[in-house]
């Protein structure tokens, strides 16, 4: 299922699978943002609206539209992480430039229960050969991480995203302005191979 420019799509490797998000997803979202709270928090936009209210299943419908209508015009490519069926996070794929650039910034997250399992390296590793490849024809990836978040540094690091800056001030996080390393890859690094073929092997089937 895919759209002129790759939107919506369902990827997957192993029991990872990357898929559009949906209305009935609402009551899981809503769930697992509540009970991840102190564990996203730490590195998710500023919001004045408290984080239960922000994250009640009624959040979820605007939201999930907001997504597909933004997928839909080819400025986001949203998706839903699940492993082995279950819905355990989001990979967003924002700013999506055409153009003479071609380029795009990537945001993820994924339930700290199942965090370690290399979960986000292979939806990361994925969404970068789709948006790469001929379906999407973009031409440079961009990941900006907190220098503070080591774990997101690994998913990095294990695919192998070039580093490429130093942005100060760079995003409204958690309650204040904070600096954020900037890493990215272009089409020639992985021509004639793959991100997925990156990582030594994939997250082991859950149960
Ligand atoms: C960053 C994040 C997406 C990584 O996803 P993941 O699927 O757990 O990625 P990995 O399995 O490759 O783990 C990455 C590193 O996290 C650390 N880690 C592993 N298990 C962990 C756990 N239970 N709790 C905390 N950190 C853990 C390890 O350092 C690991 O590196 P290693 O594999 O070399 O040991 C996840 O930690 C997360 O969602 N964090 C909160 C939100 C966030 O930071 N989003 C990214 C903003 S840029």
């Amino acid at each position: 299922m895919t759209g002129t420019r790759g939107w919506p799509a369902q990827l997957s490797a192993g029991p990872v699978q990357l898929r559009p998000p949906r209305l009935r997803d609402g009551p899981t979202w809503s769930s697992v943002r509540i009970r991840n709270e102190r564990w996203l928090r730490p590195w998710e936009p500023t919001s004045p609206i408290a984080w239960e209210q922000r994250h009640a299943t009624t959040a979820w419908p605007p939201l999930c539209s907001a997504l597909r209508r933004a997928g839909r015009a080819g400025t986001m490519l949203p998706f839903v992480i699940a492993y082995g069926g279950t819905l355990v996070g989001q990979i967003n794929v924002s700013n999506v430039i055409r153009g003479a650039q071609r380029g795009c910034t990537v945001g993820y997250w994924v339930d700290g229960d199942v965090a370690g399992r290399g979960i986000v390296p292979t939806a990361l590793a994925l969404v970068i050969d789709h948006l790469l490849g001929p379906e999407v024809g973009l031409h440079r990836v961009e990941v900006d991480i907190r220098p503070e978040n080591t774990a997101s540094l690994r998913v990095v690091e294990k695919l192998g995203l070039r580093r490429e800056g130093y942005y100060e001030r760079f995003l409204d996080i958690d309650g204040g302005w904070c600096d954020h390393l900037a890493f990215a890859v272009t089409a020639e690094e992985v021509a004639g191979s793959s991100m997925l073929s990156r990582l030594p092997r994939l997250p082991v089937t859950p149960g």
